[in-house]
């Protein structure tokens, strides 16, 4: 097991370790109290059950079967049952549920075809060649899936042009902004919050 924020956690070799981005993003949530929270792409499902703590309820999805079943372990570790789990891609498992917010820390790095890798984890950072892959069919479906008032809490980084997203969120009507930032060898990754006005 292992801790942060007195949120005890096991991994699991086909599931995105919590890592920098995650702690980023577990250091600056801004989740209300009594809130309807989902998080795409729960991983360990650490950010979700920090969310859980403040939040009514917190959906958590994954494409990866194994987050599921290792997320499900830290629920149970932490007592944390606020929560529910569900498997698929994006929104796919919400249909047309509504949130106050949506929490998504994604897989941005760029990647070329031969540079794919054949097991789950792959999708825990193929942002496909310009590392927007899933990035931009998540912004084309957010708006969907929020209340009015609703915030978005994302992470990306430089190699996946923060600037586009940032953009791509005044274009939706949200007003968005960079909230956090942190340097990286090769990339500077951040949380950019959106909120729809
Ligand atoms: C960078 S990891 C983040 C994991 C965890 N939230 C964290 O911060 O440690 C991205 C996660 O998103 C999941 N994912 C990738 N594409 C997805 C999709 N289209 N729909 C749902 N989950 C997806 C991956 O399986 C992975 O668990």
């Amino acid at each position: 097991m292992q801790e942060y924020k007195k949120i005890y956690y096991q991994t699991h070799p086909q599931v995105y370790q919590p890592a920098e981005d995650t702690f980023l993003l577990a250091d600056n949530l801004e989740v209300e109290r009594m809130s309807r929270a989902l998080e795409i792409g729960t991983g360990t499902g650490l950010i979700a059950i920090l969310a859980a703590k403040k939040a009514r309820i917190v959906i958590a999805t994954d494409i990866n079967s194994h987050a599921l079943d290792c997320t499900l372990k830290n629920i149970i570790a932490n007592k944390t049952y606020n929560m529910e789990l569900r498997k698929g891609d994006l929104f796919e498992p919400v249909e047309d549920e509504k949130f106050d917010i949506i929490l998504f820390n994604t897989p941005y790095l760029p990647t070329e075809e031969d540079e794919i890798v054949a097991d789950e984890l792959d999708a825990a950072w193929n942002g496909g060649p310009g590392g927007r892959k899933v990035i931009d069919r998540f912004l084309a479906q957010v708006k969907n899936h929020l209340n009015p008032g609703g915030k978005v809490q994302m992470v990306q980084s430089s190699l996946s042009d923060n600037e586009k997203t940032l953009k791509k969120f005044e274009e939706l009507g949200f007003k968005a902004s960079i909230t956090a930032q942190e340097k990286g060898f090769f990339e500077e990754m951040v949380v950019i919050t959106a909120v729809l006005v």
